[in-house]
């Protein structure tokens, strides 16, 4: 990947940190809400003929709204029997087609599907174990994580539990765990993020019967959005930079990617449709809203379903956050389109794709009222509190003034304990905080209030806001061994801001 000088989008990023996701949407807001706009043909530009064309609105030159939403393919199982479902998955270079007329090298799990590099979509089914054969035909070690996975350290692809270019690996998840969103990306030491930004990445859904039999809406009306951003050079290649300023902020691309298309469209029928929304880009935020400021339902999180639906105007996911969401479309007129929006943007964000509802049809879906009971963790179990406190020194990213050591172990954590982790944030960048293995329960975020709905929900990922803390609470279950916890902005992760905990 070449090199760019990227352009600086600094004093709007820099006060949207400093200020809050919130408070930037409040900014914001206003200018984008319109209402749902007549579809026009796809490519009936504005400027007509004999002018000079306006300049490309990003670096790919991509036309928004041009390209059909690609829906990732289900990869098929080598093999099953009673436990388990066998993979292979093949890492290799490949060719993508992302920006108009030109081919984008990029690298892939089994190469490129119909031009789209995002990895095939896993389905696993609570309680049956997937075993991936992994193969590396890349030129550098990797290490294949499911983000979220309930997993012995041997499969969790430990950034230095590598696998060398030329070998190949077997992975083992059991699935132990409830119907969730979880996706798999590449998790290799210092190069986490190239890689995934080269693509490696894709969507892994765990379902079970609870979930089946609340009858939402499923089969082809249940369709998973990996929101991206990327900055191409003018050959179409992916541009890169790590300098100071994608060291401090993050890497953001200013072309938005929907499952590897830039501001794709997608037919909907005049019913409610569940989307798995995944945010896959190494360092942006995302706040979404309808361009008719129609609420989102939300149903889950990464930490699987809700108690209850969640009904609002917006929702902001951090890098590796989950969103599963239901959007109602039946009370649209057919020929008319609502776009999906990023209301936090700086750098060309802004629409992230288009819903042209196309055809009536019946819906008997159903989004109940109680989803999937929550048992709170009880604070007064917690036995040992910990602090974190996260800070920039020379270039790099620190837990408590230490950049990541592989073999230093940050906490010392008993089988079965319940503990209380408290993150500060000492900059001017939010962080979002994931650990492995676990989920925990948000306590509070800044001073002292309880999160938006923290009653309802499991989390693996949290915002720690800029200048600002927050406190988990979990219970370390099922598995010894040492796992990492890390900032999902790539760029801090591969930068030191990766720490281990060790169960024992
Ligand atoms: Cu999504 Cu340690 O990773
Ligand atoms: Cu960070």
């Amino acid at each position: 990947m070449s090199l760019v000088l990227r352009p600086r989008f600094l004093s709007v990023h820099r006060l949207s940190r400093r200020a809050g996701l919130r408070g930037a949407l409040s900014v914001v807001a206003p200018a984008v809400v319109i209402v749902a706009t007549v579809l026009v043909p796809v490519g009936a530009r504005a400027y007509g003929g004999g002018g000079t064309p306006p300049p490309c609105a990003n670096s790919g030159c991509t036309t928004a709204f041009a390209a059909a939403l690609p829906v990732p393919s289900v990869l098929t199982p080598t093999s099953t029997d009673t436990t388990t479902d066998y993979y292979t998955m093949t890492e290799r270079t490949a060719n993508a087609s992302i920006v108009p007329g030109k081919t984008t090298p990029v690298w892939t799990y089994n190469g490129v599907d119909n031009g789209n590099y995002l990895g095939p979509t896993i389905k696993a089914t609570s309680g049956r174990a997937v075993k991936i054969h992994l193969v590396n035909n890349l030129t550098e070690s990797t290490a294949l994580h499911v983000h979220g996975a309930h997993v012995a350290t041997a499969s969790d692809g430990a950034p230095m539990d590598l696998v060398l270019p030329g070998a190949s690996r077997d992975y083992i998840y059991p699935n132990n765990q409830s119907a969730r969103i979880q996706w798999y990306h590449d998790h290799a030491m210092d190069n986490t993020a190239t890689h995934v930004y080269k693509g490696m990445a894709g969507m892994y859904l765990i379902s079970d019967p609870q979930e089946a039999a609340l009858n939402l809406p499923s089969g082809a009306n249940d369709v998973p959005l990996v929101l991206q951003d990327r900055q191409f050079n003018s050959d179409g290649t992916l541009a890169y930079s790590l300098d100071s300023s994608s060291i401090r902020d993050g890497f953001m691309g200013d072309t938005q990617l929907v499952n590897g298309a830039p501001q794709p469209y997608f037919k909907v029928g005049t019913r409610k449709m569940r989307f798995r929304v995944l945010n896959g880009s190494n360092a942006r935020y995302y706040t979404l809203k309808l361009s008719n400021a129609q609420p989102i339902t939300q149903v889950g999180n990464e930490g699987g379903l809700f108690s209850a639906p969640v009904t609002s105007s917006s929702i902001t996911l951090a890098p590796a956050e989950r969103a599963d969401i239901v959007i109602d479309f039946s009370k649209f007129v057919v020929g008319t389109s609502v776009t999906l929006q990023n209301a936090s943007g700086y750098n060309n964000a802004g629409d992230l794709m288009r819903f042209d509802v196309n055809t009536s049809v019946t819906d008997t879906s159903t989004v109940p009222t109680t989803l999937r009971p929550f048992t709170a963790l009880n604070p007064a179990d917690s036995t040992v509190n910990r602090n974190f406190t996260i800070s920039q020194n020379n270039g790099s990213w620190t837990f408590n003034n230490q950049v990541y050591g592989m073999s230093r172990i940050d906490a010392d954590v008993k089988l079965g304990a319940t503990e209380t982790w408290t993150f500060n944030n000492r900059s001017g960048q939010d962080h979002p905080i994931h650990l492995h293995d676990i989920n925990f329960q948000v306590l509070t975020i800044g001073s002292g209030a309880p999160p938006a709905n923290a009653n309802q929900k499991w989390k693996e990922t949290v915002n720690i806001p800029a200048w600002s803390s927050a406190k988990i609470l979990i219970k370390f279950v099922d598995f010894t061994g040492t796992y990492v916890f890390h900032c999902h902005i790539l760029e801090h992760e591969d930068k030191g801001l990766m720490a281990q905990f060790r169960v024992s």
